[in-house]
């Protein structure tokens, strides 16, 4: 595991898109594709904006994928879709056909069926979900993804994609899809950006390892786990 703390938001979302744009570069330059798994929450937007501008980002040889989405259609202001392509651009040079987004419109158990059919079909070569880097955010109760504290998806199990519902606390209050814990770490890389002073508890609480069950604690890619966090979110 890697941990980088930046000075501000700033400083992290410049890092993280150098990262990406990086682990971009160098799976092209070995596979000539570049699978990438995208957050949802607010911390990582200005990001994908930082690397939605950048000319040189392979986005031809790149595509996109989310980690969990709220079921809600894609114009909606809580879609991770819409909020993720509205903040990329998304760019001229990302062919269409390169996006594939979990479909928020259909029931959560339909969108979590078509999502894992058509990841299978993506994977079909790997027989798992080998993404190239998974990014993820942090939720102030240890959540990853869609992933809750105590909630489906965590055990082993042969799922890629899981319906969820909302724990009560949780906003926005619909149900949501995402990738099991299994899935994500089958990732070469995961990015965990973490921006925040509302997010240093549970960080302090990852931090001593007194929370070895909360998802985000569980998540261990196949090469490596790099964490960005700003000095708010990374406390003392
Ligand atoms: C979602 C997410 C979720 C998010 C964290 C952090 O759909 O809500 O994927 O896991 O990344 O809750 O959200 P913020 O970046 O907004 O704090």
């Amino acid at each position: 595991m890697r941990v980088e703390v930046f000075a501000d938001r700033a400083a992290l979302s410049q890092a993280a898109a150098a990262f990406i744009k990086d682990a971009a570069d160098q799976a092209v330059r070995q596979r000539g594709v570049f699978s990438l798994a995208l957050a949802g929450g607010s911390t990582p937007l200005e990001t994908y904006r930082l690397i939605g501008l950048d000319p040189t980002f392979p986005w031809g040889e790149t595509q996109l994928f989310w980690g969990d989405e709220r079921c809600v259609p894609a114009e909606h202001p809580d879609s991770n879709r819409g909020a993720a392509l509205k903040a990329l651009g998304p760019p001229e040079a990302l062919p269409s056909d390169n996006i594939h987004p979990i479909r928020g419109r259909l029931s959560p158990q339909e969108a979590a069926q078509d999502y894992e059919w058509r990841l299978k079909g993506f994977f079909a070569e790997q027989g798992r979900p080998a993404f190239d880097l998974v990014i993820l955010g942090l939720g102030p109760d240890g959540h990853v993804a869609s992933l809750f504290p105590g909630g489906p998806g965590l055990s082993e199990g042969s799922a890629w994609v899981i319906p969820v519902a909302a724990p009560s606390g949780i906003e926005p209050q619909v149900p949501r899809v995402s990738l099991s814990l299994w899935a994500i770490n089958q990732a070469r890389q995961v990015l965990l950006m973490i921006s925040g002073a509302a997010k240093a508890p549970v960080v302090e609480r990852l931090r001593g390892g007194e929370a070895p069950d909360l998802p985000a604690a569980l998540v261990r890619p196949q090469e490596e786990l790099v964490l960005y966090l700003d000095r708010d979110a990374a406390g003392d």
